[in-house]
Order: structure tokens, then C-alpha cells, then sequence
């Protein structure tokens, strides 16, 4: 059978298998029980799935689950989140129920401002170039305004065209940078449709267009979230020492970019969980928050913290370009159902609820790697996983889940404690 094929998306869904499975995989048979395993018995909601990408042979699960308990600008919310790390969750309710008696989490958005390009080059006098722009400035919003009459409507729409030379950085390099405000929708498809008009408007001899864009960086897309309480509220024991202690590891996680990048990533648990619940492009999210990571120059950590006056404050600010009408957060029943769940918020509303899931998580990782270290925690949630794998029963499940509630956790010990179950 050859590994290469003309025609693949033509194939019918059980054509494609077959041929994978033909081409590709040892176990013909498990393979395509695997894959038609995993189909939905709903052939509408199978169908939605199919076609929100090419090629689509299955679906592949992520657990969808709550947070309940967050108190956010003295408002209550359950979070939903989709994430496959077994903590994230039970660390987000932990969290959540701790701040909850200590007034809860407080969040504001600082800017929604959203940027594209037009990039191009240009060879000639850069005065000319000047001149041009501006006398073909009213076109360039002219050429745009069929796709922005909706977003006008909704107060949203281009904010400014401007001229940016970077032929410092790269010779005859120019830009239009566009600004927009996209209101409740993350607005991908608004600002490269716009940005194409403008680039069809603009285009005449002696300017190449390169490409048009949108960046994925928005630090002017920001918002901030942040928790405080008295430093004895911090902890039941020794509670100055372990809000000293918690407060040097931010310190750490702003000057050492190896120990930044792991700190940011226990933040997008958080983040992307509830991100990918409610049907939001993660990637989009990711790429621009480690771009904000590094706006000074070196690579830092994006929560802060303070211990000033006996008040302990740690704080949160990431650009978070996110929607809550359009795209799937429209076409996706679980991702609408997320957003049921939220009280249907405004996009401002979910940037808060999503910064606060950043700031929880990393609460819930500093808190435990400055005390019992994350491992306890985490294997024991892990614990599961673990003898799912080792085929262990329900019953086996329960009594070793008993058996290590008061001891250490790992791989090895689970294989060995299985084994002396089994052997008894
Ligand atoms: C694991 O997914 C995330 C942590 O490593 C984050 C951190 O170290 O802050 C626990």
C-alpha cells in the first residue's frame, strides 16, 4: 500500500480510515474501532464537527469541567474549563473557595484595542510616500465601510490608519497600521477583511503589498485581575513567612526567564482551559501573552505580587483577545453552553473571568511549590490516571486510593501496591 494519496478529502470518512489504516497502522481492526469509537451517535451534532475541519476521521475528547465558587467583582461564577492536566481543576475550586472568604477577586479591563497590517515595501522618497497616504487616507476608510457598517452599528469599527516607516529594521519596509475596536467579538475575520480592502485601496505602482494582517499581539487588548487580604489571612500557619516566601518566588519568576516561562505556563492552564470552553482560539491567546512576557526586553513572569502595610496583593495583567458572539463560541454547543454558564458575558466580561482563572492557578502552583511541593498534589490527582492504566478495577481504584491517602505517590508504588492487592 503506498503512504502517499491524491484526493484524500474526497474520500468519504470510512474511505479515509480505511486507507489510514491500510497505509499507517499495524491494527487494522483496533484502529478503526478506536477511531468510530469516538464518533457521536448524533448525526447533526457529528456533522458540525465533521465540517469545522478538513479531513475530520474522529473527534478527540477533552473533559470539560466547572469551577465553581469564584467570586469576581462580587459577583458569583462557576467556570467552565477543558483541560486534560488532572490538577488545573481541583486546584481552580481550591482557590476560588480560599479567596471567596477573603472578598473574592477584582478585575478591570484597561483597553480593547485590536491592531493589523497592511506590510509593504517601498523604494521611493519617503515624502511622497507621505503625501500619498494622506490624500488616500479618506478611500482607505471608504473601501472598508461595507464590512464596518455592523460593527459601526454595534460602536465598534477602524479607530486610525497610520504610516509606520521601518526601513530602520529592514530596508524599504513600511506598514499600515490599522487599530480597531471589535466590541463582543474577537474579530480575526472583521480585521483581515477590513485590512484586505484597505490593502486593495492603497495599492498602486512602486508599492508592493506584502501581506495583510492582524497581530495576535494586543497589549492594548489588556486586562487586569487581582486578589489581597490581610498577611495573617494569607495562611493558618506562619503566615508571614509563607507570604515572604511566596512573594520571592514572583521575584524569581520576574528576573529568570527559565523559571518565567514555567510560572506562565501553570497561568495558561488556567487561561486556555477556560479559553478552549467557550470556544476561543487558544493559540491566538498564547502567542500574545508570552509576547507581553517579554515587552521589557527579557522574558518575565505575568502575575506580580506586593506585601506592603501588612496586605498581601497578587496580581495579574495579560492582553487577552477574546469573543463572546461569532466564530464557534456561535457554532459550538458546549462552547454556547460555557458561556450560558458565565451569564453571557460581554467580551470585557470574559476577559475578566479569564484573567482571574490565570491568577487562580498560579495561586494554587506558587502556594504549593512554597510549601508541600507541587508533586503532593498533583500525583495525587494523577493517582487515577495511573491506575486506569494499570487496568485496575473499581474496586482495586478505591481501596488503593484509601491506601495512599497518607502516602508518597508514584508510578513504581502504584505497580507494586496493585501487585500485594492482588496477590492477598
Ligand atoms: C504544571 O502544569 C504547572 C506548574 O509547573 C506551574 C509552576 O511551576 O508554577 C506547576
Amino acid at each position: 500500500m503506498t503512504k502517499t494519496v491524491v484526493g484524500f478529502s474526497k474520500l468519504t470518512k470510512e474511505e479515509k480510515i480505511n486507507w489510514l489504516a491500510e497505509a499507517f497502522l499495524s491494527d487494522n481492526a483496533s484502529a478503526k474501532t478506536i477511531l468510530t469509537n469516538y464518533w457521536n451517535n448524533n448525526k447533526q451534532l457529528q456533522q458540525l464537527h465533521d465540517e469545522f475541519i478538513e479531513n475530520t476521521i474522529s473527534n478527540f475528547y477533552l473533559p470539560y469541567a466547572v469551577a465553581p465558587n469564584f467570586i469576581i467583582n462580587n459577583r458569583p461564577y462557576v467556570i467552565p474549563m477543558a483541560v486534560e492536566e488532572s490538577s488545573v481543576v481541583a486546584a481552580a475550586a481550591l482557590v476560588a473557595k480560599f479567596w471567596q472568604k477573603r472578598g473574592g477577586f477584582t478585575a478591570t479591563v484597561i483597553a480593547t484595542t485590536k491592531t493589523g497590517h497592511v506590510h509593504f515595501m517601498y523604494d521611493g522618497r519617503v515624502e511622497e510616500l507621505q503625501d500619498y497616504f494622506k490624500a488616500i487616507h479618506p478611500k482607505l476608510l471608504e473601501a472598508t465601510e461595507s464590512i464596518t457598517k455592523n460593527m459601526r452599528a454595534r460602536g465598534g469599527g477602524i479607530l486610525g490608519i497610520a504610516l509606520k516607516d521601518k526601513t530602520d529594521k529592514l530596508p524599504n519596509y513600511y506598514q499600515l497600521q490599522v487599530t480597531f475596536e471589535t466590541k463582543d467579538s474577537m474579530g480575526a475575520n472583521f480585521i483581515n477583511s477590513c485590512l484586505e480592502a484597505i490593502a486593495t485601496a492603497f495599492q498602486k505602482d512602486g508599492i508592493e503589498i506584502v501581506m495583510s494582517i492582524l497581530s495576535n499581539y494586543v497589549p492594548e487588548c489588556l486586562v487586569r485581575a487581582e486578589v489581597s487580604c490581610k498577611i495573617e489571612e494569607f495562611s493558618d500557619k506562619n503566615p508571614y513567612q509563607m507570604a515572604e516566601k511566596f512573594y520571592r518566588a514572583v521575584q524569581i519568576a520576574t528576573v529568570e526567564p527559565y523559571r518565567a516561562v514555567t510560572h506562565n505556563k501553570g497561568i495558561m492552564n488556567g487561561i486556555d482551559a477556560v479559553v478552549i470552553a467557550t470556544g476561543n482560539d487558544f493559540r491566538a491567546v498564547e502567542a500574545g501573552a508570552h509576547a507581553y512576557a517579554s515587552r521589557n526586553g527579557h522574558y518575565q513572569s505575568l502575575t506580580d505580587c506586593s506585601i506592603d502595610n501588612g496586605i498581601f496583593k497578587f496580581w495579574i495583567e495579560i492582553p487577552l483577545a477574546l469573543g463572546t458572539v461569532g466564530g464557534l463560541t456561535a457554532l459550538h454547543p458546549l462552547a454556547k453552553l460555557s458561556l450560558e454558564l458565565l451569564q453571557k458575558p460581554s467580551a470585557k466580561e470574559l476577559m475578566q473571568i479569564v484573567a482571574v482563572a490565570g491568577l487562580a492557578q498560579n495561586f494554587a502552583a506558587l502556594k504549593a511549590l512554597t510549601t508541600t511541593g507541587i508533586q503532593h498534589g498533583h500525583m495525587k490527582m494523577h493517582l487515577q490516571n495511573m491506575l486506569n492504566q494499570l487496568g485496575a478495577s473499581p474496586q482495586e481504584k478505591e481501596k488503593l486510593t484509601r491506601h495512599f491517602k497518607d502516602k508518597k505517590i508514584s508510578y513504581n508504588a502504584a505497580t507494586e501496591a496493585l501487585e500485594k492487592l492482588r496477590v492477598k
